[in-house]
């Protein structure tokens, strides 16, 4: 049996309950933050708990605890749940509401779900990745809507591809669920408007720029097909090779060398992370 926070309480999945006229049922009107256990702690909670009060606040949504409340339900959580890694999601929906438009009492939940790493084939070879014009609305929030990925599961899926890139006009920004960096002439570019802040992509460029030259820019679907090297970063997918965008193979279609070393730095910087922990703060 499952065990999850809601409102005020742990108690189990299979009895956990939320109104139909909930406004995130009924508008999609939520938000939600996701991070991972690393050694079975959890990793950068500060920044994804931030990030959450900022969505939330960005969205007129009131949490119902404060701030420093979470990190030991988290725990008590991670305890009774008992995998061996964890994803951890915090939702805040827009709550039940009587006329179907003006949010009530938000619901609070917090999810544990056993986290599974991408496949190693994914880190060796890079992945392929679809391009669809969208834009999201309000990108700094983390809102539940995830509309356009879910429904192109079948076509990703028939074409091999494992997620989709979002771009308007063919300016590009994220995308479903990662930032995007590239590589040209040795120089790592990565853009900032438009997006969701990940804190992979935080972390990342932290790492960057005392290794890589770094710019901040805005990039086009163009820049990217003549690109020496392509990755993502993502909580899930951490740093990802993508090797073919649409038809088009990135340089020779083999993972780049900068990728790869960012990708050693950045487990090597989670390990860091959870080395310094002694208990969840
Ligand atoms: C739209 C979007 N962009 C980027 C990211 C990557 O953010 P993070 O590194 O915090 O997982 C996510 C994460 O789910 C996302 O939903």
């Amino acid at each position: 049996m499952g065990f999850l926070f809601l409102n005020h309480s742990i108690i189990s999945i299979e009895s956990a309950r939320i109104g139909v006229r909930d406004l995130s049922l009924l508008r999609g009107y939520g938000i939600f933050d996701y991070l991972r256990t690393h050694q079975g702690k959890p990793l950068f909670l500060t920044e994804y708990l931030q990030r959450f009060y900022s969505s939330a606040e960005k969205m007129g949504l009131k949490i119902p605890l404060n701030i420093s409340e979470i990190p030991s339900i988290i725990e008590e959580l991670l305890q009774r749940n008992k995998f061996e890694e964890s994803g951890i999601r915090l939702v805040l929906t827009g709550g039940e509401s009587n006329d179907a438009f003006h949010p009530g009492t938000p619901n609070f939940y917090i999810l544990v779900e056993p986290f599974h790493h991408p496949s190693q084939s994914d880190y060796e070879h890079g992945i392929k990745v679809l391009s669809k014009e969208y834009g999201r609305f309000m990108p700094e929030i983390k809102t539940t809507n995830y509309l356009p990925v879910v429904y192109f599961r079948d076509e990703l899926k028939e074409q091999n591809a494992v997620d989709v890139l979002y771009h308007q006009g063919g300016q590009v920004t994220e995308l479903s669920r990662c930032n995007l960096f590239y590589v040209k002439n040795g120089i790592v570019l990565t853009n900032e408007v438009g997006i969701l802040k990940g804190v992979t992509r935080k972390k990342v460029i932290e790492i960057i720029e005392k290794h890589f030259p770094l710019e901040i820019t805005s990039f086009t679907l163009k820049d990217l097909y003549e690109a020496d090297e392509v990755f993502l970063t993502s909580t899930t997918k951490k740093v990802m090779p993508i090797t073919q965008i649409d038809q088009q193979k990135i340089s020779s279609g083999e993972v780049g060398k900068i990728s790869r070393e960012l990708y050693e730095m950045f487990w090597k910087l989670c390990d860091a992370h959870v080395d310094q922990l002694t208990t969840v703060r």
